[in-house]
């Protein structure tokens, strides 16, 4: 899915977001009422700033993870450059995503396969480096030999 309000609709519509609120409720993520409280505040003041920093559309790139034992081998720089790859082929002409300023490894990835930094913007957790990308091939020389 390539819009982000969409799926964001579709959460609400479908049930799933209830869905998961009763499960949290009903402790199957042992999240206490505090850390959920956290949680509902920062997926807010995400809704408020997501349209920040953008030029067009709503392509959002959500949550990139490899496990530990994997990382370090150009996993993420493959799984987000293909990525862009497929988002290039369904016209989406930009897509932003939000990193933490401290996490070194995701914006050493961003970085090489062409997102730049737009803006900053905070949650409960402290502050978020906005990037955007333009869905196309990783610039030429940014590849491992
Ligand atoms: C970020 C993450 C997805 C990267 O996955 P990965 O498969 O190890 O990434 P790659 O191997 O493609 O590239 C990682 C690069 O970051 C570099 N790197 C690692 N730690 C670094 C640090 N602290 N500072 C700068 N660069 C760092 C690596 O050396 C590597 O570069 P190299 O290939 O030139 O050596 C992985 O660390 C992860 O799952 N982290 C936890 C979840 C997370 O933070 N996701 C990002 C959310 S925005």
């Amino acid at each position: 899915m390539r819009s982000l309000r969409a799926i964001q609709r579709k959460a609400v519509l479908s049930g799933a977001a209830l869905r998961w609120a009763a499960r949290a409720l009903g402790g199957a993520f042992d999240l206490r009422l505090r850390s959920m409280w956290r949680i509902v505040r920062n997926k807010v003041l995400f809704l408020t700033s997501e349209r920040r920093y953008r030029s067009v559309g709503d392509a959002q790139l959500l949550n990139v993870a490899v496990h530990p034992e994997a990382r370090g081998r150009g996993v993420a720089t493959a799984l987000v450059s293909e990525g862009l790859r497929l988002l290039r082929t369904l016209g989406v002409p930009e897509v932003r995503l939000e990193v933490r300023p401290w996490n070194g490894a995701a914006l050493a990835v961003y970085t090489r396969t062409g997102w730049r930094e737009v803006g900053r913007t905070r949650d409960l957790e402290g502050e978020w480096v906005v990037m955007v990308a333009s869905p196309g091939p990783i610039p030429a020389g940014s590849l491992r030999g």
